[in-house]
């Protein structure tokens, strides 16, 4: 395998889009303001820290463009300064993999994008900088960060397990299966592995708050609240195009989303047994909430006055164009080297424009609401 195809494997996940309009796209500002904050703000005031020691340092792990947390660094930034002065520096390190597009980032939270509201160009004493590589590796010094945030990354795998399935996605998975096992070794040794980097970054005192998407999501497992199961839908779709021969079987067969639905169990069980490498890095779990988020794309469309035809087709199109961000590379990489680029893109394109048309039927019965678990850590001792 060259050094090429294999990064193709490792970073199978990273998002489709050039245009920085992934956080615009992603539309979970207000469960940021609702349910993350609240949970770091509950962190911020236990982390032992004084003036006169540096900087306050906060690292957000897998942080897109910056435009889904921007508010919440804000947020902890103004609390930092106004407990411990203004004259306080705080120093806010994004992290995501070497293929981010940490360009978009920077415009972000430098203020070159005039349509994200509020930058952090305006905050005095706050430094920013970014670390390309994976949170799967140590990103930071030894006892460097205040305060780890990570929100709606850990979802995506170090690697995509080697297992053939007629299921595109692992949470369609029959429980016990051999794929299924496969997964979730592979799920528990990430998130021991992410824990036990960040146990090491982390000062004495530190604390993470993790977000994380709960298998109770997928409505064909969980009670979930939609009818459409998204990720069914998609492979439906994908296996229609292999009996219509757009694709092959081996290139169906290959096609496997790298990424996992959690259950509050798993998360739980790495901080359980005493004598764990998590429990004996320091870490501990504080507490692990989980709340239904409903789905903003399906309210938005329950509140929006037009609802004809081509207003469901406009909103469908907005919608599959956030779910093909996160799916399209997973999808192309399933397809064969054989094919070039603009026969792969070809592909792509008729595989989300049947999910389109599948959305533009019945808008108000498509949605991805969610169930997801927030998890908040200590690394143990005073700085
Ligand atoms: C769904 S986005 C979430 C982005 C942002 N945190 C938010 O809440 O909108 C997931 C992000 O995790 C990043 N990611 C996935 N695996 C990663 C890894 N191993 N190391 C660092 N970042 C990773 C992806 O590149 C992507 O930017």
């Amino acid at each position: 395998m060259t050094k090429n195809e294999n990064d193709d494997v490792k970073w199978k996940h990273s998002l489709y889009t050039g245009d920085g309009r992934f956080g615009d796209l992603s539309n979970s500002k207000q469960e940021v303001e609702d349910f993350a904050w609240p949970v770091v703000k509950g962190l911020l005031s236990s982390i032992p820290f004084t003036t006169g020691h540096g900087p306050f340092v906060i690292c957000d792990y897998g942080a897109a463009d910056g435009i889904s947390s921007i508010s919440l660094m804000k947020n902890c930034i103004d609390w930092v300064q106004k407990t411990y002065g203004e004259n306080q520096q705080v120093h806010i390190i994004y992290e995501d993999l070497p293929n981010n597009d940490f360009n978009s980032l920077i415009g972000v939270v430098e203020g070159w994008r005039y349509d994200v509201p509020g930058s952090l160009l305006d905050q005095k004493n706050v430094f920013v900088t970014c670390c390309g590589r994976t949170f799967y590796k140590q990103c930071l010094p030894d006892a460097s960060v205040h305060l780890g945030i990570s929100l709606l990354a850990l979802m995506w795998s170090s690697v995509c397990p080697d297992v053939t399935s007629s299921e595109v996605f692992s949470v369609h998975f029959v429980k016990g299966s051999p794929e299924h096992r496969v997964f979730e070794v592979q799920s528990a040794r990430d998130w021991e592995t992410f824990l036990l980097h960040r146990a090491k970054e982390l000062v004495p005192g530190g604390r993470l708050a993790i977000q994380t998407v709960g298998r109770e999501t997928c409505p064909c497992t969980g009670p979930g609240s939609d009818v459409w199961c998204m990720t069914r839908s998609m492979s439906d779709i994908w296996s229609d195009m292999m009996n219509e021969e757009y694709i092959t079987e081996a290139e169906y067969l290959a096609t496997i989303e790298p990424y996992y639905y959690h259950t509050e169990e798993a998360l739980c069980a790495a901080f359980k047994d005493t004598s764990s490498p998590i429990r004996q890095s320091g870490l501990r779990l504080l507490a692990i909430e989980t709340h239904n988020i409903k789905c903003l794309w399906r309210d938005r469309w329950m509140r929006s006055i037009k609802q004809d035809d081509a207003a469901a087709k406009k909103h469908a199109l907005s919608f599959v164009q956030w779910i093909r961000t996160w799916s399209n590379r997973t999808f192309t990489t399933g397809l064969s080297s054989d094919r070039n680029s603009e026969e792969k893109e070809n592909i792509l394109d008729e595989m989300f424009s049947r999910l389109v048309d599948q959305v533009a039927i019945a808008p108000a019965d498509r949605g991805y609401s969610r169930v997801d678990h927030f998890v908040s850590v200590a690394k143990i001792g005073e700085v």
